[in-house]
């Protein structure tokens, strides 16, 4: 299985910004380890600041993977052009966050994507990525 994992604006900052609220480790670091833990997925890692280039990779994700694990970031609250590709393209995409937003601001309440995601979760830390991986795997009962 082929996850490409999207983090939009803001997050390349991980480890420093406001890490009270998302905590002190970079998303390389992390990454590293979730890729150890989960060594029968391939998993990739795409970070950028500009909603079009997110756009741009949600559209050649559906020849590449299998599924989006998709943190837009503040453009979760703002972007109807991200909530249209999600909703555009073949393969699904799991929304996540690294706080809960539900918890905080008002603004941060309305997802435009979530509407068109396979699911949504968010208030596990960085962990939320982990479970968001988990989401895609056939587990044995
Ligand atoms: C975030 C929550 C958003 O509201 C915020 O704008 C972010 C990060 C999260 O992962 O908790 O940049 O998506």
């Amino acid at each position: 299985m082929k996850i490409l994992i999207i983090n939009g604006p803001n997050l390349n900052l991980l480890g420093s910004r406001e890490p009270e609220i998302y905590g002190g480790s970079t998303f390389e670091d992390y990454f590293s380890s979730l890729q150890f833990k989960f060594r029968e997925v391939e998993l990739s890692h795409f970070q950028s600041n500009h909603e079009g280039e997110i756009i741009d990779q949600l559209h050649q994700a559906q020849d590449d993977f299998d599924g989006v694990i998709l943190n837009a970031a503040a453009y979760t609250h703002t972007s109807i052009a991200i909530a249209d590709a999600v909703k555009a393209i073949q393969i699904p995409v799991v929304e996540v966050h690294i706080s809960n937003t539900s918890a905080r601001e008002k603004f941060r309440h309305t997802s435009f994507i979530a509407p068109n995601a396979k699911g949504v979760i968010a208030g596990f830390g960085l962990k939320s990525y982990e479970l968001s991986v988990l989401s895609f795997m056939e587990i044995d009962e």
